[in-house]
């Protein structure tokens, strides 16, 4: 049972924790060209992200999942996994990765218990998947996807953003890759976080509504009734065990039903994707090495942050100033 209630009577069983705002790659949804990363000192350490997660489960959280930035270039991941894999009362492990580093560590991280893994994957097209990432490299990720099932995870994945004019003719052979390698796919729809001077977010918006009526002009999706307490819904096809799911961050109808808050990797805890509600953890950690209970506390009264609903636009009108590889999407 989750101790963490909030005042929408809203029980919190889902934490996402961001281990480091670095990665390899610089997609143009998410970075700008040139980033400044946070200096070393400002990012929780393995030992303090260990206590965070705990925490957190002792609170009655039952599923973590790690982000980043990319989570696979943080130093020492391993050693965090494996403390995450060994806390009681956690039902599900997961990690968003780019999957650039799974042929190196996917085995590892299934081994410490880790349960499943969403990986991005936005083209098919290797010059195209390098306009997209600016730094990525197809070949390697399509070889970390193979990785991941030769480790068995139970489940796998694959995270599209769609931009129009960009990937959206792609959509139709993202399912089919998807179909052909038995793993799930999930299109999501791009969020205004960071500034990024790239494209026009108003010109590239390309809504669920439109992906998913591209898919059934080839297959036919029957709704499915899974349901993560989030922005996700999901579909399936007749023919095949892949499952079709959509995230929409713009929708407001999940708010009621949030199940889920984020850590920074500063240690920031976040109440609301969409708003800037938050509390920092880093300071009570620092004060209190090692010490677990004022942390919970802290965790406990930050509760009453977490507001009601989101507000996001699509009107170029940019309200969340943080880059999503701050709160690892
Ligand atoms: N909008 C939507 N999704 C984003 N991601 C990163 N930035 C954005 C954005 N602005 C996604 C990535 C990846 C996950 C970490 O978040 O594609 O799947
Ligand atoms: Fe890196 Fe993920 Fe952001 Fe792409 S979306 S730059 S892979 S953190």
């Amino acid at each position: 049972m989750s101790e963490l209630i909030d005042d929408f009577d809203r029980r919190i069983k889902y934490v996402r924790i961001s281990v480091t705002d670095r990665c390899d790659f610089r997609c143009v949804y998410c970075m700008s060209e040139e980033m400044t990363f946070l200096p070393r000192d400002q990012v929780l350490s393995i030992e303090e992200l260990s206590l965070v997660a705990r925490a957190f489960t002792e609170l009655g959280v039952e599923k973590i999942r790690l982000t980043g930035g990319e989570p696979l270039v943080r130093r020492n991941i391993d050693e965090l996994v494996n403390n995450i894999g060994a806390l009681e009362g956690l039902r599900d492990f997961t990690m968003t990765t780019n999957g650039a580093q799974l042929r190196r560590y996917a085995s590892s991280l299934r081994q410490s218990g880790m349960q499943r893994l969403n990986i991005s994957l936005d083209s098919l097209n290797p010059e195209r998947f390098k306009e997209l990432t600016r730094t990525g490299n197809l070949e390697k990720v399509i070889d970390g996807i193979r990785a991941a099932k030769e480790a068995g995870f139970e489940r796998i994945k694959l995270n599209a953003v769609i931009l129009k004019g960009r990937n959206d003719d792609e959509i139709l052979d993202l399912v089919d890759f998807a179909r052909d390698e038995e793993i799930d796919i999930s299109f999501i729809e791009e969020m205004p976080l960071g500034n990024v001077s790239e494209h026009s977010r108003e010109e590239t918006f390309c809504s669920s509504d439109e992906v998913r009526s591209i898919i059934e002009t080839r297959y036919p999706l029957l709704h499915s009734t899974e349901n993560s307490g989030g922005p996700s819904r999901y579909y399936r096809m007749a023919d095949s065990h892949s499952r079709i799911g959509f995230i929409s961050p713009h929708s407001h109808n999940f708010c009621d039903s949030c199940n889920r808050v984020r850590v920074t990797c500063e240690g920031r805890l976040l109440l609301c994707l969409g708003n800037e509600h938050s509390t920092d953890l880093r300071e009570v950690i620092r004060q209190n090495p090692g010490e677990i209970e004022p942390l919970k506390q802290k965790i406990r009264d930050s509760m009453s942050l977490k507001p009601h609903r989101h507000h996001f636009t699509t009107d170029g009108d940019v309200q969340i100033v943080r880059f999503m590889n701050m709160t690892g999407g």
